[in-house]
């Protein structure tokens, strides 16, 4: 099972606190913030950089900046709450939206809107907290190859043992990033310890 999971203390303190069932909204959307900095850093460990000149105040510099061309894909809902903080991170990313939603009976994924940006040749990161059954991983990054994506990475939250193996089966090629590998799903396919409903938590809508 491949995983890479965030090693930063900070990471696994954040996640604690989202897990506590007694965080309010307010709250959870901003240890969510806090928490995919550390997440967007470790899946852009390899970004490359280009050279360029800059005048610093003294004199004339040789630089490095990251080269432009970075995609970001929210799955909505949840992956809306991880956003704001990829976008302040890399303000030239471009930005993709997926919607699916899983059924409650069946936990599995519907979509209800797509619109990507052009993504071949680009390192796409697709977003979602919560990776339980993997299904609405797996169909996002179908989107994101059948539109020319090649370059893909899963940044999640948590992360259950049966979606890691899902989407290692279907993408092996993709590297995924979590803060925290999970015990298992429970009987609805929701994640053990978990945190609960992600979406529900973020925007309020228990
Ligand atoms: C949640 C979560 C993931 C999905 C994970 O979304 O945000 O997208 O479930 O489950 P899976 O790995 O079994 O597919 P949900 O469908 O509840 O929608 P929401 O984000 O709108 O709340
Ligand atoms: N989606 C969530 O938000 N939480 C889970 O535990 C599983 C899917």
């Amino acid at each position: 099972m491949e995983i890479r999971i965030a090693a930063h203390p900070v990471a696994r303190h954040l996640v604690s606190q989202l897990r506590d069932k007694a965080t309010p909204p307010a709250r959870f959307r901003s240890l969510t913030n806090q928490l995919t900095v550390i997440l967007a850093l470790e899946a852009t460990d390899d970004l490359p950089l280009e050279r360029q000149s800059i005048e610093t105040p003294l004199e004339s510099f040789e630089t490095e900046v990251l080269e432009r061309g970075f995609v970001v894909v929210p799955i909505l809902r949840a992956g809306l709450g991880m956003l704001p903080a990829i976008v302040e991170l890399f303000p030239d990313v471009s930005v993709g939206y997926i919607g699916l939603a899983r059924d409650h009976t069946t936990a599995v994924a519907s979509s209800y809107y797509l619109k990507l940006p052009s993504v071949a040749t680009k390192r796409t990161l697709v977003v979602d907290p919560m990776l339980a059954t993997g299904g609405s991983a797996c169909q996002a990054i179908d989107a994101v190859k059948a539109a020319g994506g090649t370059d893909i990475r899963l940044v999640c939250v948590v992360a259950a043992p049966e979606g890691v193996r899902e989407v290692n089966r279907q993408h092996p090629d993709v590297t995924i990033i979590g803060a925290a590998l999970d015990r298992e799903l429970n009987d609805q396919r929701y994640i053990l310890p978990g945190l609960g409903d992600f979406g529900d938590r973020l925007y309020g809508t228990l």
